[in-house]
Formats: structure tokens, sequence, C-alpha cells
């Protein structure tokens, strides 16, 4: 083999393992479509953020009252430390525990999953309804 026929090899491998490599984006926790038909998950969210009235500190849309907006909140905190804030609350900055809400604390991944579509940007209003066969 020639260099140059050497060279020609090595490039074409390194663009095969360069684009084979590529992608490893996180999968979403919740499907939405049309911005507002979302799956099952994401509907008990819904409603559960409905049933522990988190909108009457954090807005109905979300976007923060007495409380910080959810859908900014959502850009940067982990899912981790979301699950601590709300099943600890933090009492002296007048965020509650939720730790004896059986509601919450029985959908914190539905839970999540709705806010994060709503900080995501991909649902694109509060209210959200069921999607053709799901929900
Ligand atoms: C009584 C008012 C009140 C209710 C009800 C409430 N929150 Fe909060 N929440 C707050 C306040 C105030 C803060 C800001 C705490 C701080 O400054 O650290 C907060 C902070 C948070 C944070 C952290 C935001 C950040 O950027 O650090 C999350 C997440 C959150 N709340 C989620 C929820 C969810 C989910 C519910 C419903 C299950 C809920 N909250 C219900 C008042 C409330």
């Amino acid at each position: 083999m020639t260099t140059l026929a050497r060279c020609l090899l090595f490039i074409a491998l390194s663009v095969a393992v360069a684009s084979g490599s590529a992608g490893g984006e996180e999968p979403k926790p919740y499907k939405v479509v049309d911005g507002y038909k979302v799956d099952a998950v994401t509907m008990t969210g819904f409603r559960t953020w409905r049933a522990a009235a988190c909108d009457r500190c954090h807005g109905a849309n979300q976007e923060g009252m007495v409380g910080p907006s959810l859908v900014n909140s959502l850009k940067t905190l982990t899912k981790e430390e979301f699950v601590k804030i709300v099943r600890d609350g933090r009492l002296d900055k007048g965020m509650v525990s939720f730790s004896a809400n059986k509601t919450v604390m029985d959908n914190m991944d539905a839970l999540y999953a709705y806010l994060k579509g709503r900080s995501d940007g991909a649902i694109t209003r509060a209210k959200v309804e069921p999607m053709a066969g799901g929900g």
C-alpha cells in the first residue's frame, strides 16, 4: 500500500468512528406532540402539579410568583436536586416540604417529566391533554 493510500484509509476510518460515536443525547422523560398532547406519565405529572397546588407559589404557567420560575430553574437543576428540594423543601426560604404528600412522592418522576417538558419549551402551554392512545 502506498503512503497516500494508507493516509486516505486512516481518514476514512476516523470519519467512520467519529460519526458512529455521535449522538448520546439524554432521553427525554416526556413525550409531546403539538406542544400540549402528552403521554400518560407527563399527564400524571400535570395532575400532580394541580393536586399539590404548586401553582399558588410558582404561577399557573410555572413562570414564577412568590416562588421562582420553574421554567428557568429546571434548565439548570438536575433531577436529583429537583427531587431533594420538592421532598425536603427549603423551609427557611418559603419552599414547603412535600415529603408527607403521598400524591407528590408517588408521582415525583411524572412531576419532573411534566416540568422538564415545560422548561425545555417542548410543552408550550401549561394545560396539557392526553395524546391519542395515551393518558
Ligand atoms: C408556599 C409556596 C410554595 C409552594 C406551594 C411550592 N413552592 Fe416551590 N418554592 C417556593 C419558594 C419561595 C422557592 C424558592 C426557595 C429558595 O429561594 O431557595 C421554591 C423553590 C422551588 C424549587 C427550586 C427552584 C430553584 O431554582 O432552586 C423547586 C424545584 C420547586 N420549588 C418546586 C415546587 C413544586 C414541584 C411544588 C409543588 C409540588 C412547589 N415547589 C410548591 C415556594 C413554594
